[in-house]
């Protein structure tokens, strides 16, 4: 039987870190849907195209192909673009993108068809409301703005990409603020979820906290 775990947050708040390690220990299929809003916003980004003017940006939604590799690597269109969409410039528009309906009906559908066939935790903003309303476990992972910012300020120095912790906190606010007050399948936690707050926990805690969950909601459906 195919298993679906749905982890939704706000900006920063560690969801892709764990999702990733909990896939490996489970055997799960990992899949980011925030990369795909990004590869998106990297394409209108590198083509001219005005990331707030909602007709130009769904206007090449036929001409945007993204594919989620192993190992973490996007390709947009054929390009490798696992670096530049965790760049700054990409996160200052990502959620005027993510915000445009005819956008997220066709990353929708793509994410919905990889968590066919196999197992999955599945990460972004809708998954548990939306993508994947029946999802077996539903996760809602917060941490404070402060602890969020530090904490993709340091990933973001670990892979090189120049930034301010106030830009950071800055970006993960504007965000959270686009994201939680947009039409169409805001971020928001779905009413059967758990809330996991992991404010002071470290990652190996959230690691197993989150085991422990979906252990339970297992067990709880037998
Ligand atoms: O990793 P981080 O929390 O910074 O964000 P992400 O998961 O890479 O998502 C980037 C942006 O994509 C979010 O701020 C949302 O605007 C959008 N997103 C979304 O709207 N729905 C999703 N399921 C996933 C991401």
């Amino acid at each position: 039987m195919n298993i679906s775990v749905a982890i939704d947050g706000p900006a920063a708040a560690g969801k892709s870190t764990v999702a990733k390690k909990v896939a490996k220990i489970l055997g799960y299929t990992y899949i980011d849907t925030g990369a795909m809003y990004r590869a998106y916003t990297w394409y209108c980004l590198t083509n001219g195209i005005d990331c707030q003017n909602e007709q130009a940006s769904v206007a090449v939604v036929d001409r945007v192909k993204i594919q989620l590799l192993p190992n973490d690597i996007v390709l947009c269109n054929g390009i490798d673009v696992t670096k530049p969409i965790r760049e700054p410039f990409v996160s200052a528009n990502v959620s005027y993108i993510a915000s445009y309906k005819d956008i997220r009906l066709a990353l929708v559908e793509q994410q919905r068809e990889m968590a066919k066939s196999t197992s999955v935790i599945m990460d972004g903003r809708d998954i548990g409301t939306y993508v994947l309303p029946n999802a077996d476990v539903k996760i809602f992972q917060i941490a404070s703005p402060e602890t969020r910012a530090v904490r993709r300020y340091e990933e973001n120095l670990q892979k090189g990409i120049e930034c301010t912790l106030e830009e950071i906190e800055a970006d993960v606010r504007k965000r959270d603020y686009i994201d939680s007050h947009r039409d169409f399948a805001p971020l928001k936690p779905a009413a059967d979820s758990v809330l996991l707050d992991t404010s002071f926990l470290s990652v190996d805690e959230v690691v197993d906290a989150v085991i422990d969950i979906i252990n339970r909601k297992l067990k709880e459906k037998q």
